[in-house]
């Protein structure tokens, strides 16, 4: 087969399989449909050892991995480039190689297939599981090129745009090193990091009673389903009967004194570490013997 043929095949193939897919969601049983047709296209318009075999929609495990395993024997013929985007990767992935062409694609509308499916493949691999737990929240669209495949993968969802900026780096570097690399673990990226530090906050708890108020009351936190407050109690001082219409918990961190709960007032201990949970519109009442900090968390209804 010439080059052109294959070049003009590409082409017209390119304008069915576009068509047929742009805008295509994962998770959606229709997608998933496509995906097969569209795989299905692919491997029996392929010379090369895809060619002429049907994939069903419910995994062929051992196909695939013969197409994984070929993809790396093959890897030096394979170049690819990644573009990160702040939604997802763009990548280019080609050979000059028809064969190895027909592998890619191959590949790339299997995985698209079994994220679509929900059926994940490299389990023990911690990257891996996590982007298949995170499958419907991939938008995946591919696009034939001359050589190759263009794959645009998106997520409105910033932990998963750093999923598929680490699943992007991981299959450069099976290209670059083969099976060398064929059984490395990625770690989830260090963007858990990022993703934490930037949701939530280190609270100026203090753990222990200092100089001050008789009565301090220091809110530390207010954000979506809970208000964090710390009450510290000097002097014997008390903190009178009253309720609250949320459900709270009251943690000593510093001090001693009295909780007492309920129309009984049952009396509990506190002393650093006690936690104890009250019901919405319980009584409660705390004294300081003599102080006492507490921090006092209030679940509100409002996320
Ligand atoms: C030389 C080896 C390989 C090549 C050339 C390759 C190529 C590709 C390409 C081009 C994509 C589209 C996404 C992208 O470009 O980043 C892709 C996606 C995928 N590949 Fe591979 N791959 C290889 C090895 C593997 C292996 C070993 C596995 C697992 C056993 C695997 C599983 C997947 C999965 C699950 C996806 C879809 C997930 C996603 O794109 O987020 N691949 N691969």
């Amino acid at each position: 087969m010439t080059n052109n043929s294959e070049q003009k095949r590409s082409g017209r193939a390119n304008q069915r399989q576009r068509g047929m897919l742009r805008g295509a969601y994962l998770g959606m049983m229709v997608v998933a449909l496509a995906a097969a047709a569209w795989a299905q296209q692919n491997v029996q318009q392929h010379d090369g050892p895809g060619q002429g075999r049907m994939r069903g929609m419910m995994g062929e495990g051992r196909q695939d991995m013969e197409t994984i395993h070929s993809l790396f024997g093959a890897h030096q013929k394979i170049s690819r480039s990644v573009k990160k985007l702040d939604n997802g990767v763009e990548t280019v992935t080609e050979s000059s190689d028809p064969k190895v062409q027909a592998l890619i694609r191959e590949h790339v509308g299997a995985m698209y297939q079994r994220l679509s499916a929900g059926q994940p493949i490299r389990m023990w691999d911690p990257l891996y599981a996590e982007i298949f737990r995170q499958a419907g929240k991939i938008k995946m669209d591919m696009f034939n090129t001359e050589k190759g495949i263009r794959v645009i993968e998106t997520s409105t969802d910033a932990w998963v745009v750093k999923l598929l900026h680490s699943h992007a780096d991981g299959v450069s570097e099976f290209v670059e090193k083969g099976m060398a690399v064929m059984h490395k673990e990625h770690p989830l990226p260090a963007a858990v990091l990022g993703k934490a530090v930037a949701t939530m906050k280190v609270l100026p708890l203090r753990t222990s009673v200092g100089a001050g108020k008789d009565k301090e009351v220091e809110q530390l936190f207010e954000g979506p389903g809970r208000k964090l407050v710390q009450i510290t109690l000097r002097n014997n001082s008390i903190l009178e009967t009253h309720k609250a219409t949320l459900p709270i918990t009251i943690q000593c961190v510093a001090g001693g004194g009295v909780l007492k709960v309920g129309d009984a007032l049952e009396a509990i201990e506190l002393k650093p570490g006690v936690l104890v949970t009250i019901e919405a519109n319980a009584l409660h009442k705390i004294e300081a013997k003599p102080d006492v900090s507490i921090l006092l968390t209030q679940f509100t209804a409002k996320l």
